[in-house]
């Protein structure tokens, strides 16, 4: 439903340089996970997923905008297998594509709106924000050697599990769902964002760079504090990590290799995944607070639990 909503989306021609970037980013796919957050929330909540498809388009859109800009930021090659936009076509392209498929976005989300499109809006841009505010914490982390967890999840939490949140709060506002309700679905998005990315993070350096789509270990050659980095350097009494960390001599090869070594040495790939499951528990236990089928409620911990182990 959401791939064909996608494709019907007429896009103009022309210009061509900036709207082919747009089309091959949508074209390029992606595991539509927002989308189908919004559409699967909407129908457990009683209403045809159809009325929040627009919605869902929308943050898909918004998504992928993000994901335009946050490759010029994290100076990223690969997505999804093949080229960024800003090594495909160049950084000007990737900042002026990414603000028209902004744009696009919000004209989206009002579509079929109806007496939701306040609170639709509302959420929408306060989500926005946080993410703004999320990306602006991740590269000023990047400086920085005494980043707590703390600071990290909270980082995390505006990054990306509001979008999250928004995706899944945005399909229970579209079936006119009580606040509460609205509330939960938010909350079970937030958690499973926290779960999303701590994955993401574990995939960014563990994972296979041709299921994940991403070149591995883009992470720690940007020095990104990431969980596994702030555990590692909390743990680091004989000092090896700090003398790689914001080292640009070392090669970008040996750099990774030595890093994933001592992360592998503190058992952090294992420590992380308890991690993730907590938050899968946390998301799990929102669900209690939602009037679902046992149908609704097996898909979302389903979903959650997929999550928690995915490799793409
Ligand atoms: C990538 O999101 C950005 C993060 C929040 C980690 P996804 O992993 O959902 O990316 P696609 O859309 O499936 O490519
Ligand atoms: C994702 O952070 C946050 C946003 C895109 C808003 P990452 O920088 O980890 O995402 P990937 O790994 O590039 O997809
Ligand atoms: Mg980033
Ligand atoms: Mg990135
Ligand atoms: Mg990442």
């Amino acid at each position: 439903m959401v791939s064909a909503a996608i494709s019907r989306l007429s896009l103009p021609e022309k210009p061509a340089g900036l709207y082919d970037p747009i089309r091959y980013t949508l074209d390029c796919g992606g595991k539509r996970l927002r989308p189908v957050l919004t559409l699967a929330a909407c129908q457990a909540l009683g209403t045809e997923p159809s009325k929040a498809i627009h919605q869902a388009v929308a943050i898909e859109m918004f998504h992928n905008f993000t994901l335009l800009h946050d490759d010029v930021m994290d100076n990223a090659d690969v997505r999804r297998g093949r080229p960024t936009v800003h090594v495909k076509w160049d950084e000007r392209t990737a900042i002026l594509s990414g603000d028209a498929m902004l744009t696009t976005a919000t004209m989206l989300l009002a579509i079929k709106a109806d007496d939701h499109l306040a609170q639709a809006l509302e959420l929408f841009n306060g989500t926005a924000m946080s993410i703004y505010e999320g990306q602006q914490l991740d590269m000023d982390f990047e400086s920085r050697m005494d980043v707590t967890v703390d600071e990290y999840i909270e980082m995390i939490r505006l990054k990306t599990s509001v979008l999250l949140g928004c995706a899944c709060g945005m399909g229970a506002i579209m079936a006119g769902a009580p606040f509460e309700t609205q509330v939960a679905f938010y909350n079970f998005g937030v958690n499973l964002g926290l779960a999303f990315q701590l994955q993401d993070d574990f995939l960014d350096t563990f994972g296979d760079e041709k299921s994940f789509g991403k070149a591995i270990g883009g992470d720690i050659l940007n020095d990104k504090k990431t969980w596994l980095l702030i555990t590692a350097l909390n743990e680091d009494s004989e000092g090896r990590l700090k003398k790689i960390v914001g080292n640009s001599e070392i090669a970008p090869a040996d750099k990774i290799n030595e890093v994933r070594g001592i992360y592998e040495q503190l058992n952090l790939p294992e420590r992380l995944h308890a991690l993730v499951g907590n938050y899968i528990d946390e998301a799990i236990k929102s669900l209690d607070y939602i009037p679902l089928s046992p149908e609704a409620r097996a898909f979302f911990i389903d979903l959650a639990t997929q999550s928690a182990t995915r490799v793409k």
